[in-house]
């Protein structure tokens, strides 16, 4: 066994493949077993392990561990795709699977181990970068919009988006994080809020319908948000309401930043047009079902539309924070 992995969301150890359920936070934190990567796509699907990151990284290594007790490699290849389908939009998950079958070709359990490690390693180290190379657009005394959760829980490291805010809170600026709710799972208010409460970073939640008044009020100086599928014209899809906050942002002259790493980046897809964009249950908008149980507050039939994700055009997007550096250009190396 090598060292063992270990992030806020997920450990890999002698025990086996742990994750943290993010469905019940901030109420509760139980830790999930990863019994089989059949268990480990309900539990991508389900958003249990959600982000773009971790779902990739968190797939590898379900991957990985599920090698070490079986060895046909028509079996392992029926997984793989599997794994690599759990979720549509998120391109990190297709690279890592992509990537896991590409360099540990025999499909043994010792070099997809291997491998399903660099992928967690350079995900931090991805996070890393993106911080110091975002940190430094951040000045003393701004108030920052973020949508979605970008940040520990998210990826293996300190995130894309808020990583990017806490590098510039560690460089001690002073600084307020304004956080969308981010209906209709509620990443924001759940998890965002959870995360910025623990780093102590200074903040507040608002409904997502209040993105406009906050911005007319020149409370933002800039808007952060990460990124699930960024296309090769700078096309970069990200969670339902980015796009409004984009257009809102260019509205009211605020700059507009999309913090990813390469992972995210899929140069096959030429432009936003062609990202594949989840369309989630309905009863995800009719109500909701988080630790304190279940409510519904529209009629159980009404017709719903609900895609997980929106594209934002590349001409709303003021540069992209990526781990190589800020790219005011759409090319991506
Ligand atoms: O549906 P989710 O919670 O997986 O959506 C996540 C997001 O949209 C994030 O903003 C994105 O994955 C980038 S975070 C590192």
């Amino acid at each position: 066994m090598r060292s063992p992995l270990s992030a806020i969301s997920l450990v890999y150890d002698e025990a086996g493949l742990r994750i943290l359920d993010q469905r019940w936070l901030p109420d509760r934190e139980d830790w999930v077993t990863v019994q089989h990567p059949t268990h480990m796509v309900e539990l991508i699907q389900s958003l249990a392990v959600r982000g773009a990151p971790l779902i990739g990284v968190s797939a590898a290594l379900a991957f990985a561990q599920f090698a070490q007790h079986t060895r046909d490699p028509d079996t392992l290849r029926a997984t793989a795709l599997q794994l690599r389908e759990a979720r549509p939009t998120a391109v990190n998950l297709m690279w890592a699977m992509d990537r896991m079958l590409r360099e540990a070709p025999e499909l043994d359990a010792e070099s997809l181990l291997r491998v399903a490690t660099q992928i967690f390693e350079e995900d931090v180290a991805m996070c890393n970068a993106m911080a110091t190379h975002g940190a430094a657009l951040i000045q003393d005394g701004d108030g920052i919009l973020t949508i979605c959760n970008t940040g520990g829980l998210a990826t293996v490291g300190v995130g894309t988006a808020l990583g990017v805010i806490r590098g510039a809170f560690e460089q001690k600026k002073a600084l307020h994080v304004y956080a969308c709710e981010t209906r209709p799972l509620l990443q924001g208010g759940r998890l965002t809020a959870w995360e910025l409460q623990k780093l102590g970073i200074p903040h507040t939640l608002l409904c997502d319908s209040m993105a406009a008044a906050l911005l007319r009020m020149g409370k933002v100086k800039l808007c952060v948000i990460g990124a699930d599928r960024i296309a090769a014209n700078g096309d970069s899809a990200n969670k339902i309401g980015s796009y409004a906050l984009a257009v809102l942002a260019r509205h009211h002259g605020v700059p507009f930043y999309v913090a990813a790493p390469m992972s995210t980046v899929d140069l096959s897809c030429p432009d936003g047009t062609q990202i594949p964009i989840e369309e989630r249950p309905a009863a995800e908008v009719r109500g909701f079902h988080g630790a304190a149980g279940s409510v519904r507050w529209a009629p159980e039939s009404t017709p719903v539309f609900n895609p997980s994700f929106d594209v934002v055009p590349r001409e709303l997007i003021t540069g992209w924070i990526l781990n190589t550096g800020v790219h005011y250009q759409p090319i991506f190396s």
